[in-house]
């Protein structure tokens, strides 16, 4: 029998394509520290993890029977995939199964920014009901700068024409022709920076792309901005943020993901225009479905030595 270990609460009705197989074992686990999973990592073939569980070079270490390695989501950042190519793992995403929920939680965020949703919200269930605090603005005729072209950036920009928003983009690594399709206007990031009354970021977080929304980027940008990430934490420079929202330069920020999770103690917290979500972007019903399946279904090919797609 191989075992497959399966972390992080991942949607059991997505993990059919691994219970069908008659000599693969699953095993739920609770949560663990780094030390109990070096433990018992030895004993698994597999192992399925969302972003709470951090596969460290440690981990891979102790995994003397692990083949493959499967993230139920896009971002392999919690693990180490240095060190799992170095041990000959395999390590498998599922890219696509959460794209809607992810564009979808950015539109939320980004209404929810224009209209005050929650500290209107926050205010009335104390029993106030303060119909002249809370002043939005419009989407229509508003300019949205997305940086990170990609599948969930391409779902927002989509999603925003609906709006009646100008889509602006920066991607250095995307086909001019996809966003010509789209209707959208590819511009440098400086000139994002300039014209992009909403900015909302898509992309991985990277040597590259961390802190790209910094001190010297929020300069650039226009007053009364607003900022949303949906995408990963340490994109933007937090403490860069607090400091350009208590300037009044930021009009408001949303942050779905943060540098450090869990967070519950930044400063951000405390501003009343600053929106925040325990890293929700996927978690809608149909996501963790879509990519339970798929990581699953990828799983059971790595175990049967098939090609797999998502590498
Ligand atoms: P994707 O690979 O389809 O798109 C990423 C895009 O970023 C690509 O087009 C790439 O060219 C672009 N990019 C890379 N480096 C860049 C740079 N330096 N400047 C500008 N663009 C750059 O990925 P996706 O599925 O759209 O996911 C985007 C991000 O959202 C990932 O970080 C993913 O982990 C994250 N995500 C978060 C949640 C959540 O729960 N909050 C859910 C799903 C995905
Ligand atoms: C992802 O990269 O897919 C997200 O972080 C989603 C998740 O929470 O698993």
């Amino acid at each position: 029998m191989m075992k497959v270990l399966v972390m992080d609460g991942v949607a059991e009705q997505g993990l059919v394509p691994l219970r069908r197989q008659p000599d693969i074992e699953v095993v739920i686990g609770e949560k663990m520290t780094e030390d109990q999973l070096v433990e018992v990592i030895g004993q698994y073939d597999a192992l399925i993890v969302r972003s709470a569980t951090k596969v460290t070079a440690r981990v891979i270490e102790a995994a003397n029977k692990l083949k493959v390695i499967g993230r139920a989501g896009v971002g392999v950042d919690n693990i180490d995939r240095n060190a799992a190519t170095n041990k000959g793992i395999v390590v498998v995403n599922a890219p696509d199964g959460n794209t809607i929920a992810a564009a979808e939680h950015t539109m939320a965020m980004m209404l929810a920014l224009a209209r005050k949703v929650p500290a209107a919200c926050g205010k009335l269930k104390n029993g106030c009901w303060d119909k002249k605090a809370f002043l939005g603005v419009e989407l229509r005729g508003k300019t949205l700068g997305i940086i990170g072209l990609g599948r969930i950036g391409s779902a927002v920009a989509k999603r925003a024409q609906a709006m009646e928003m100008h889509i602006i983009a920066y991607d250095p690594y995307i086909a001019e022709e996809h966003a010509r399709k789209m209707a959208v206007e590819i511009v440098t990031l400086q000139e994002l920076f300039k014209r992009a009354d909403f900015i909302t970021v898509h992309m991985p977080k990277t040597k590259e792309t961390y802190h790209m929304i910094n001190k010297e980027a929020f300069e650039q940008m226009k007053d009364g901005v607003r900022i949303i990430n949906c995408a990963r934490g340490g994109i933007i420079d937090e403490a860069a943020l607090y400091e350009y929202m208590v300037n009044g330069k930021v009009a408001g920020a949303a942050l779905d993901v943060f540098e450090t999770e869990p967070c519950t103690d930044s400063p951000l917290l405390q501003l009343e225009n600053f929106i925040a979500t325990p890293h929700l972007g996927a978690s809608t019903q149909e996501a963790q479905i879509n990519v339970a399946v798929d990581v699953a279904e990828e799983i059971v090919a790595a175990l049967r030595g098939e090609l797999v797609k998502n590498a």
